[in-house]
């Protein structure tokens, strides 16, 4: 008989008596897929090894949608996605109807009650409860041994983070890189909405943060960079500036003064009704312990 006195003893025990050979690799979407998510597919099935199984979740998540957001008219193509998912070689797809998800006498929510309240959770109240709640469901109900996310959704995956490790939940959070349209548009299902002018003017969300990242070594203090990338956004007439911030990367606290650490800049822009977010890692000229 074994005796574990730690959490990370008895995780051990469990994960080797659960043949970690085949770990179950999650990675959540709400469908409408494109070349983005088909990334994160490759970078779990990577990670699952040969032996392992993907899991792919498709649930567009009513409670992560505010009153008049867009989740009546956000896209849904349910045929075209389990096909693009075969072609991927996933192993399970897991697809409910809300009814299947949500018990009308649930009273139990997940969240983090900092990170969800700051930059995009002020914008879209309770929208992180909503993604923290749909998330621990998905982790209860699938019982992965890792799970990705696109880094696309910064904050997301910095509150998935937090909740995994606040909660011991013992699930490992696998970050995967922004993919890019050859204009530089971040991948987003919800770009297929932008009206052809709006598509056209778009990618000046990446080359502001281009024009940042050279910027950032520079010495420039985060509030000038700031002020910097905002000028640039709001000088495309089809932008509706919603948020620009500047954080420390790791913690996502607020920086004002120069850059000491890696910082992310994180922008949130809608062209007409549609809400377009982007972010980008930049380096200190000289990282300061
Ligand atoms: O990033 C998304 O697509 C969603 O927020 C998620 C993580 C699938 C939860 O509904």
């Amino acid at each position: 008989m074994q005796i574990a006195r730690t959490k990370a003893e008895i995780r051990k025990l469990c994960t080797q008596w659960r043949d970690p050979a085949t770990p179950v690799i999650l990675v959540p979407t709400m469908g409408f897929l494109h070349d983005g998510h088909l990334s994160l597919m490759r970078l779990a099935r990577q990670q699952a090894g040969p032996e392992g199984r993907v899991i792919a979740s498709i649930f567009v998540n009513p409670t992560q949608f505010g009153p008049g957001e867009d989740f009546d008219s956000y896209p849904r193509d349910e045929t075209r996605d389990f096909d693009l998912l075969r072609a991927e070689g996933i192993d399970a797809i897991f697809a409910p109807e809300a009814s299947e998800v949500y018990d009308p006498e649930a009273q139990t929510i997940v969240e983090t009650t900092e990170l969800a309240k700051t930059l995009i959770g002020k914008l879209r109240p309770g929208h992180f409860r909503g993604v923290a709640t749909i998330v621990t469901k998905l982790f209860n109900i699938i019982r992965p041994d890792a799970a990705v996310f696109g880094e696309k959704d910064y904050q997301q995956l910095a509150v998935i983070r937090t909740m995994t490790r606040d909660l011991d939940m013992g699930i490992d959070i696998i970050g995967a890189p922004i993919q890019r349209e050859a204009d530089g548009l971040a991948m987003s299902s919800r770009n297929v909405r932008l009206t052809s002018e709006d598509r056209a003017a778009a990618p000046i969300l990446s080359r502001a943060l281009d024009q940042a990242e050279a910027m950032a070594p520079s010495g420039i203090t985060a509030s000038r960079l700031r002020s910097h990338v905002r000028a640039m956004l709001e000088a495309e007439p089809r932008a509706r500036v919603q948020s620009v911030d500047i954080r420390d990367a790791a913690t996502l606290a607020t920086i004002s003064g120069p850059l000491t650490r890696p910082a992310v800049i994180l922008l949130a822009v809608s062209f007409g009704k549609v809400f377009l977010i982007d972010n980008r890692v930049v380096q200190p000229a000289q990282e300061i312990p």
